[in-house]
């Protein structure tokens, strides 16, 4: 593929109407090869910044992916560059998962590839056995249980692979073993020279896998660096209002463990 260049964001806006979320938001930039996890607690602004990056809510500002303004491009040319994995998954109850693959290969074609003949087949069969769900290939999304919809959804995001990978909570509904899978090939994609931006709610699974930490709270960017950096207990007694430890275990991981509410917090309210 081409080599792809860092994504840049600055003074971005985006909300919905009458709710501005994110307010003049500024990120480091984010570099092909790495992966960066997008933290914070409910409501903090997570999927709309997915989504304003993915270009399905308005925004004011810059987003860039080198020389290239994201903005202006519109949603056809946009997801050439970018493949978006919402929270709640579509339910095209009628769909089998390989029907749900194939359209998305069709809906947003890529510049080297229009998604039409055998090719389209080929690389839909590709991501499900990728994502160890080719069995589930002739069964309808409707009848999935909520993990294997969830891998359904993200094969529909992977099979096209683009620069920017947005991926929003992808191993919420998975057991051990799919979250280790998924957070593997999403390191793959990384390594294969893309960007890769994932939301977690998992602190612990984000330390272990993300280069990069962005910790959002309340539509702001609270901390964000390498995460030993970003999460610290003031952070997370501030931003999440508990008592936490952020320690390293026998294998160097870091490890978050919650003690409790922390001394000053009230209940932080969803809204
Ligand atoms: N479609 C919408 N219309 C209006 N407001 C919305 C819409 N979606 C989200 N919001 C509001 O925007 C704010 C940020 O929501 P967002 O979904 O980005 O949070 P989040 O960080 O992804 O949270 P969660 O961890 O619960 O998924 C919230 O106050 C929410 O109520
Ligand atoms: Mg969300």
């Amino acid at each position: 593929m081409d080599s792809i260049r860092a994504l840049t964001i600055s003074d971005l806006s985006a909300g919905y109407s009458n709710r501005p979320v994110l307010r003049g938001m500024h990120l480091a930039p984010l570099e092909p090869g790495k992966v960066t996890a997008l933290v914070g607690p409910n409501a903090a602004g997570k999927s709309t910044l997915l989504r304003a990056l993915a270009g399905l809510i308005p925004a004011k500002g810059s987003v860039r992916l080198g020389d290239l303004d994201l903005n202006a491009l519109s949603l056809a040319k946009r997801a050439q560059h970018v493949a978006f994995m919402p929270q709640t998954l579509p339910q095209n109850a009628e769909l089998s998962v390989l029907e749900g693959v194939i359209g998305a290969l069709k809906a947003s074609p890529l510049a080297d590839f229009d998604g039409s003949g055998p090719e389209t087949r080929h690389r839909a069969v590709d991501a499900l056995d990728r994502l160890g769900i080719l069995d589930l290939a002739m069964e309808g999304i409707g009848r999935l249980s909520g993990g294997q919809r969830q891998l359904a959804s993200l094969a529909q995001a992977i099979v096209r692979a683009p620069d920017l990978l947005l991926l929003d909570e992808p191993t919420s509904a998975l057991d051990l073993r799919h979250q280790l899978d998924v957070m593997t090939i999403v390191r793959e994609l990384a390594r294969e020279g893309r960007i890769v931006v994932v939301v977690l709610h998992d602190l612990t699974l984000a330390a272990s896998w993300a280069d990069h930490l962005v910790v959002l709270d309340r539509g702001t960017v609270v901390a964000e660096g390498p995460p030993e950096e970003a999460l610290s207990p003031s952070i997370l007694s501030g931003v999440y209002g508990v008592e936490a430890r952020v320690e390293r275990c026998s294998r160097g991981r870091l490890h978050i463990m919650v003690d409790g509410p922390a001394a000053s917090s009230e209940i932080r309210h969803a809204s």
